[in-house]
């Protein structure tokens, strides 16, 4: 038996909650928001497919009813405002960190056990402050940035490739921001075969810089920033946990040494299992990956220090 509670229930959350009915990965999901009767509306507009699409898990929608949410074996954070067309997700912090805060102990007052992934951006910096902040082990938070940004690098490359995008195989480390992510383009293939030999340079490149800015491309598309893959993504690592899939996804976790970094939560390929972070693999970067790297992480820790000028920690 599986509890999952996702916490908001706008355009991500309520994908996030959509994907985890639709694909029965939990046995309850509940869905929580601020505004009165959006969860529960949601909600049953969901329940009211599930004849239609065939599914039997229990949903339920509440509003900031946190006793509902109680013995959760996952909480999925969404809360917050999403960017607009132009703005970075760092500019969210501001309003982002309090809310995410406030948040994460009231589910962690009802769910002990729970582990946690953070969607809520600027994801890395959220990812830190909720460790930070409830003193939670490091196995248990688990920010989702990598597992949607590396969808979005093999959505670009079978693009470039013309190729089934289930044979093709990517990952971005690094941190969740246009300019801190790292596609791997040395470590990617098409069914085996490295991708650097059948695309050139220029092509690989352009999927490369494609992907950083695969969210901001989204937002000034829509408006508002995407959710059918974030929501999908959190998903997807919310499967890995509760079912123990042992998935290797790269995750945003707090790093202790691990790449050369402490101190931090940031992008690394980890093994997703029952325990939250079970693992975290340890790719060899090159030189160049790893000034990167380093680069990434620069960025992330300045955005970890505005927590301590706005108070949240
Ligand atoms: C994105 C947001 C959800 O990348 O961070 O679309």
């Amino acid at each position: 038996m599986s509890k999952v509670t996702v916490i908001g229930a706008g355009n991500v959350g309520a994908t996030c909650a959509n994907v985890l009915v639709f694909n029965k990965i939990a046995d309850t999901v509940v869905m929580l928001d601020v505004k009165q009767g959006v969860a529960e509306g949601k909600a049953i507009d969901m329940l009211q497919t599930a004849q239609t699409l065939g599914f039997e898990t229990n949903l339920i929608g509440v509003t900031n009813d946190y006793a509902a949410t109680a013995d959760s074996d996952v909480i999925v954070v969404t809360s917050g405002i999403p960017r607009k067309p132009g703005m970075t997700r760092e500019e969210l912090i501001g309003t982002n960190a309090n809310i995410v805060k406030s948040v994460v102990s009231q589910c962690l007052a009802y769910s002990p056990d729970a582990v946690f992934v953070i969607i809520s951006n600027p994801m890395d910096t959220m990812t830190y402050l909720t460790l930070k902040a409830t003193g939670l082990p490091k196995n248990k938070v688990i920010g989702m940035g990598g597992a949607l940004d590396s969808s979005r690098f093999k959505y670009y490359l079978s693009q470039a490739l013309k190729a089934n995008p289930a044979e093709v195989e990517g990952l971005v480390i690094g941190g969740h921001g246009d300019t801190t992510m790292i596609p791997l383009k040395r470590l990617a293939t098409y069914n085996g075969t490295p991708v650097s030999g059948l695309l050139d340079t220029a092509a690989l490149d352009k999927v490369v810089a494609d992907t950083m800015v695969g969210g901001a491309t989204l937002t000034g598309l829509l408006g508002t920033s995407a959710w059918y893959a974030p929501g999908a993504a959190g998903a997807y690592v919310v499967a890995s946990i509760v079912n123990n899939y042992r998935r290797l996804i790269p995750s945003c976790v707090y790093l202790e040494g691990e790449y050369g970094q402490s101190d931090i939560c940031i992008g690394v390929p980890a093994i997703i299992g029952r325990n939250g972070v079970e693992a975290i693999v340890d790719v060899k970067l090159n030189d160049e990956e790893k000034a990167l790297f380093e680069k990434s992480a620069d960025a992330v820790r300045k955005t970890n220090e505005v927590l301590k000028e706005i108070g949240a920690l």
